[in-house]
């Protein structure tokens, strides 16, 4: 059974809701420090434009506010993408009559994104009644999923919604899965699994989960600074750079030599969360060293997942264009879970043929 994508339901003139993921990090000030997440919804957006869809309208999340959070308000990811594409407009909630009368004011072809999902607890509830709100207030007709990075996630943008509506694959939905079933299905070994970064509940259990399929996991990052414990073939890294109050902010240069060798050796290689609190220069060595590493090999697969670790490895090639890697995805525990080859919640609710 094959997955149903835009390409195969028309979409002339209908009012479409396409559910993106704008989790974008922001730094201090809120300024958006990696937009590949917005610049990588614009196939589908161009298709659909191409395509002749009506009105079209986007949602997603930001970070993960507890209630109403201005600092995470989407208004600054409508303005991201009012500067790759004409007419975006905002909505400051999700359904009600602020999103029925910008709906109201819409010219075909325009583009709204409504405020953050996330600042209702339905969204993250999965409930039905929640995206029945969203779906009314908009009037949508075709349902279009293309956030990848969230489709790990059983919420209602992402699961719910296929109760009300047909669910469609988006195109990049569709390049993520299938470029990262390919690495999934038959990588060159030995293959090596990077994990660090700070969503410690989440990538914890999905490390087990990969004894079978690599020959070599590393953790670094936070996980492995609260204390992670390896088992065979998992190296937790066992030194770290610290600050004065002795926190482990970074991947210690006993550990980096170790990860370096495994660097070198492998010929597939999955890096999904940062070694160090790489937004501090101080503690973006390990980080540092590992992207460069993998970004000059010739010899492998490489393939960055999660938001903070793409954003990071694009920084560095703003002024290293040198470095490549095979796949920069914008999914971190959806890419990760793909590859584990668990079911995701958000492709199962596709319609498929
Ligand atoms: C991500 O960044 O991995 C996705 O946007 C999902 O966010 P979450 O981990 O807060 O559910």
């Amino acid at each position: 059974m094959k997955y149903q994508t835009i390409r195969d339901v028309g979409v002339k003139g209908k009012t479409v809701l396409v559910r993106v993921d704008y989790n974008v990090p922001l730094d201090n000030d809120g300024k958006i420090m990696d937009d590949l997440r917005i610049r990588a919804s614009l196939p589908t957006l161009e298709y659909l434009r191409e395509a002749g869809a009506g009105k079209v309208i986007l949602i997603s999340h930001l970070g993960r506010p507890e209630g109403k959070d201005e600092k995470l308000s989407l208004g600054v990811a409508a303005k991201a993408l009012g500067r790759m594409l004409p007419n975006v407009k905002f909505a400051k909630d999700v359904s009600g009559p602020e999103v029925k009368n910008a709906v109201a004011g819409m010219k075909d072809g325009e583009i709204l994104l409504l405020e953050n999902l996330r600042f209702d607890p339905g969204e993250e509830g999965n409930s039905a009644e929640f995206i029945k709100k969203i779906i009314d207030a908009t009037g949508a007709e075709v349902y279009v999923q293309d956030g990848f990075a969230v489709v790990h996630r059983a919420h209602a943008s992402t699961d719910a919604v296929a109760k009300y509506l047909p669910v469609y694959m988006g195109l990049l939905l569709e390049k993520e899965v299938s470029n990262l079933e390919k690495v999934a299905l038959n990588p060159e070994k030995p293959v090596l699994l990077i994990i660090g970064g700070s969503k410690v509940e989440d990538k914890e259990p999905l490390i087990e989960k990969f004894t079978k399929k690599a020959d070599r996991i590393v953790v670094g990052g936070k996980i492995a600074a609260d204390g992670y414990k390896g088992g065979d073939d998992i190296y937790v890294a066992e030194d770290f750079d610290e600050d004065k109050s002795g926190a482990k902010l970074d991947v210690g240069p006993v550990a980096m030599t170790k990860i370096a060798g495994f660097i070198t050796d492998a010929k597939t290689i999955i890096w999904n969360g940062l070694l160090g609190k790489a937004e501090d220069p101080a503690y973006a060595t390990a980080s540092t060293i590992a992207a460069e590493m993998i970004g000059e090999k010739e010899d492998a697969e490489t393939v960055i997942c999660g938001g903070d670790t793409t954003g990071f490895v694009e920084n560095l090639m703003k002024d290293h264009p040198d470095l490549k890697y095979s796949l920069v995805s914008t999914g971190g525990g959806a890419a990760l879970e793909l590859l584990a080859g668990k079911k995701l919640p958000g492709l199962e609710a596709i319609r498929k043929n």
